[in-house]
């Protein structure tokens, strides 16, 4: 096993809804090579930025492939965004679907290629996760989520989980809040 990625707070702020914000640093761990049915870890420290639960940064894949991941430990939101397609090319700034799914441990979930994603933690213990990603990313997978400060929504602690619209987008669809059950019967693109 090997620790393939340490992301601090520096670099979180790229996408965080404030980014002055104080906060876990670093915000979380990737551990790669990990042996088994599964090829990663990460581990999402649990706590707050000014308002905001940390999160993943968030990544599209360029390498058209589906990605599976189970919840190990803890509770989180998985945020999925799909871009609108113009003339053949994704459009980052307009949205055509937002997903939010809660999920715990136990949890599968399989992410169809086209959908952007980040996790966050919105409990108070550790969030830990298996993924099968095994292609590597490239400096394009993270370009436009840190161009645009984030995903489509942030998502907050408001005595409960809240979420505000990222303003940066020019489209944006209300989010579709669905289980993971419900998640998994949708027809995932072949
Ligand atoms: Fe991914």
């Amino acid at each position: 096993m090997k620790l393939s990625l340490i992301r601090d707070l520096k670099s979180l702020r790229l996408v965080l809804k404030d980014p002055e914000a104080v906060g876990p640093d670093p915000a979380y761990w990737v551990f790669s090579e990990i042996g088994g049915l599964w090829n990663n870890i990460t581990l999402i420290a649990p706590g707050n930025y000014n308002g905001e639960f940390p999160k993943t940064f968030g990544h599209y894949h360029e390498t058209h492939v589906n990605e599976k991941i189970h919840v190990i430990e803890g509770k989180g939101v998985m945020l999925l965004q799909k871009r609108l397609v113009e003339n053949g090319n994704p459009i980052s700034e307009k949205i055509e679907e937002v997903i939010c799914i809660k999920a715990k441990a136990g949890d599968e979930i399989i992410v169809p290629f086209e959908y952007g994603h980040s996790w966050y933690n919105t409990s108070d213990e550790p969030l830990i996760l298996f993924d099968d990603w095994s292609a590597g990313h490239v400096p394009g997978d993270y370009k436009e989520i840190g161009r645009l400060q984030g995903m489509a929504y942030y998502i907050t602690d408001n005595n409960g989980i809240d979420v505000l619209k990222n303003s940066n987008y020019t489209i944006v669809p209300q989010i579709k809040w669905l289980t993971v059950e419900e998640f998994s019967k949708r027809r995932l693109p072949k």
